[in-house]
């Protein structure tokens, strides 16, 4: 399927759909209580992001007294490119650019691992001036951590594993997941 005689495959499940909706629900509840009554940007990470932000997104507008209005954008970031190897430089695919001066702003990415993608972006952003500038992550894995970044928000705590899942890929398979499983790799014949 995809080559070299091994196919990956879904292991372990680490955390069900509905552990994820709860994680969401939490991850809301917390940016709309730091954000109430004030104009919220929403950035998400993509395409790992992809499932967060667009779940994360509708249950913060469902939250009574969070943010006055939400704007969600997006940034389109490369670290694997297309392997689990963990040492590729973060590369800017796509960014609106938009201006992000006064804004409060949140960036939302399904997980952080050794941190430099976070990392990376934090700095980019902090360079558009932005009032408030918070992370928020629905999976953390801290054992692999290099640089040092604690998002403000975290939703699930992970084991070292590679996950895939709920828009985390293994060479751009497995995105489609509702829950996020470890990776398994199988030798086929
Ligand atoms: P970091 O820069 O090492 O923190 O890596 C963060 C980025 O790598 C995330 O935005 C994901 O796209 C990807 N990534 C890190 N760990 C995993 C994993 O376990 N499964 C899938 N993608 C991952
Ligand atoms: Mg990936």
């Amino acid at each position: 399927m995809t080559g070299a005689g091994v196919a990956p495959a879904v292991g372990r499940v680490i955390f069900t759909q509905a552990q994820i909706a709860e994680a969401v629900q939490r991850l809301a509840s917390a940016i709309a209580a730091t954000h109430r009554g004030q104009l919220l940007v929403l950035v998400g990470v993509l395409k790992g992001g992809a499932c967060l932000i667009s779940d994360l997104a509708r249950a913060l507008s469902a939250v009574p007294g969070g943010p006055s209005a939400i704007m969600v954008q997006h940034i389109v970031v490369s670290r694997y490119r297309g392997s689990t190897a963990s040492d590729a430089p973060v590369e800017i695919i796509a960014d609106s650019g938009r201006s992000l001066e006064g804004a409060n702003v949140v960036l939302a990415d399904a997980i952080v691992d050794r941190g430099l993608t976070l990392a990376a972006l934090q700095a980019l952003f902090k360079a558009r001036r932005p009032a408030t500038l918070r992370t928020c992550v629905l999976v953390d894995k801290p054992a692999r951590r290099t640089a040092a970044i604690v998002p403000d928000y975290c939703g699930l705590q992970a084991p070292d594993a590679f996950v895939i899942g709920y828009g985390l890929d293994y060479k751009e398979w497995y995105r489609n997941l509702p829950y996020l499983a470890e990776l398994r790799e199988e030798q086929t014949v």
